[in-house]
């Protein structure tokens, strides 16, 4: 079979997007309908003169997105369920629907999707998977949690049917105002931790108290995609500003407009980078001059293997200039959806408020069990089980990656859950190694791929290639890495 699609050689746009580009255009103006079988990479790249590694991008990307589906040994097919197919007005029942639209449509703001290029589907064909921000599942403490769980369910009195302090159990802010003290340097009085549904409700708090629409918020490039999102879903105007090695490049800010900083110190994400401790007493009186706020997300500070951690901003703040986000999806799992917020006394009476108005506090039990977690003694013992665990497989990854790839430059091994590559120009781009791996069951991720953005197109979007290494045992990273070798060695 031959499809009807012209390519033009010398266009600025590339051969990929624009096989994606005609593809689409057949299947959504039905010259492609549902379940048609498409030609074989090797046949369509012949038809295009093409290469056969431009072919199967595009057909992944087309995967990725919805459009096609891979039936085993079958082939490539066009998919039963169209994305677009959802959003054509034509086929839709117009009426209440059309007029609910046009009720709402003015006063929407713009909710960007999150989900990185790579879906579920493709996915499935990954064996040994790098993917960036998850404990390894065999590190959650099953055991203990159902005996917690079962302990606090028997004892739970009236505590199941009453509404909580929306702030969270006072036991688990105590338990976590010592842990920070300890662990961070953080002096946080207990009445200043705002238990959160996740980093992500913190950030959702602090959008809705702080930065009406209009307001500035100050990213890093490339960062964390949920921050950006988030804010701009409130109606803020999103700056990105740059990185550098030392992280966040503050003198940047130097002349801009007064507004709220967000930033990654321990371990910029997605890069890794650590910020240093001039920038960070920059960064301080940065902001406490224009007067406004820093957001420190230290999602994943537990982990530090070289050196000692530097002190959190908030425990370097002496007036009141930092709200500090912690999380509980990295050091025990995502699962939870616990985390906190600490946050000057001035802005306790406005976050409680608006942690209320969201949900009226975090579920009881669970916050029970983390607290009993934190007090006895459990939690440092689990962190130090799986920061032994997780170094181990850290020093393999690099071991492997220096032996098969020589000199290469690694960018934030010293802490947290993944490393980044940064590829030399004479290696391939980070997205063709990405699915060269993809080929062959190892999962490594590049910018476009993975929770980040990078609003600028930096060198990091094309050069950078993310290694998450909790959930693989050393053995699967050895053989992860010699196939990532030879993905780099085929595509030459
Ligand atoms: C930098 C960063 N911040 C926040 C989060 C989200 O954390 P949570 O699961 O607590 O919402 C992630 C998750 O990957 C992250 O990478």
């Amino acid at each position: 079979m031959q499809l009807p699609i012209d390519i033009e050689k010398r266009s600025d746009i590339s051969l990929q997007d624009q096989i994606m580009t005609r593809v689409r255009e057949l299947i959504l103006h039905r010259k492609l309908v549902p379940g048609t079988k498409l030609p074989s990479s090797r046949d369509f790249s012949k038809q295009l003169d093409v290469s056969r590694n431009t072919v199967i991008y595009a057909y992944d990307r087309l995967v990725s997105e919805g459009y096609l589906e891979v039936k085993g040994r079958s082939g490539m097919f066009v998919s039963a369920q169209i994305p677009e197919n959802a959003l054509n007005i034509s086929t839709c029942n117009v009426g209440a629907n059309a007029r609910a639209f046009s009720l709402t449509s003015k006063r929407l703001l713009p909710v960007r999707h999150r989900s990185p290029l790579l879906y579920q589907r493709l996915r499935e064909r990954i064996e040994l998977d790098f993917r960036i921000g998850r404990p390894a599942a065999s590190s959650f403490p099953e055991r203990l949690w159902t005996r917690l769980l079962v302990e606090k369910m028997a004892g739970s009195g009236r505590r199941m049917t009453e509404y909580g302090n929306p702030a969270g159990l006072e036991e688990l802010r105590v338990a976590i105002s010592d842990h920070l003290q300890a662990a961070r340097g953080i002096n946080a009085h207990p009445d200043q931790i705002i238990v959160v549904a996740g980093c992500e409700e913190g950030l959702n708090i602090i959008a809705k108290i702080l930065t009406p629409a209009g307001s500035t918020v100050y990213v890093e490039n490339p960062c964390y995609k949920g921050v950006p999102f988030v804010f701009e879903s409130y109606g803020a105007k999103v700056v990105p500003i740059p990185i550098d090695s030392e992280g966040l490049c503050v003198d940047r800010l130097a002349t801009r407009e007064r507004g709220i900083v967000c930033v990654t110190p321990s371990h910029q994400f997605p890069i890794g980078v650590t910020m240093s401790l001039s920038r960070r007493l920059k960064l301080l009186d940065w902001v406490n001059s224009a007067g406004t706020y820093i957001v420190e997300d230290d999602y994943d500070s537990d982990f530090r293997y070289d050196g000692s951690p530097l002190t959190a901003l908030a425990g370097l703040d002496k007036s009141g200039s930092v709200i500090y986000i912690g999380t509980f999806s990295k050091s025990i799992g995502a699962g939870l959806r616990v985390g906190y917020l600490v946050v000057p006394e001035e802005l306790i009476g406005p976050t409680r408020e608006a942690k209320a108005l969201l949900n009226n506090g975090n579920p009881w039990l669970e916050q029970a069990v983390i607290a009993e977690f934190l007090a006895s003694g459990g939690f440092r013992k689990h962190l130090r089980q799986i920061r032994q665990t997780y170094l181990k497989r850290r020093n393999t990854l690099l071991e492997q990656l220096r032996l098969r790839f020589g000199n290469i430059d690694i960018l934030g091994e010293e802490g947290g859950m993944h490393l980044t590559w940064v590829l030399p120009k004479t290696f391939s781009n980070a997205r063709a190694i990405q699915y060269e791996c993809l080929h062959r069951g190892v999962g490594i991720y590049s910018i476009d791929d993975s929770p980040a953005i990078d609003f600028d197109n930096t060198h990091f979007r094309e050069r950078a290639v993310f290694f998450g290494y909790p959930c693989l045992s050393e053995g699967e990273i050895v053989t992860a890495v010699g196939r990532l070798a030879d993905a780099a060695a085929d595509l030459g």
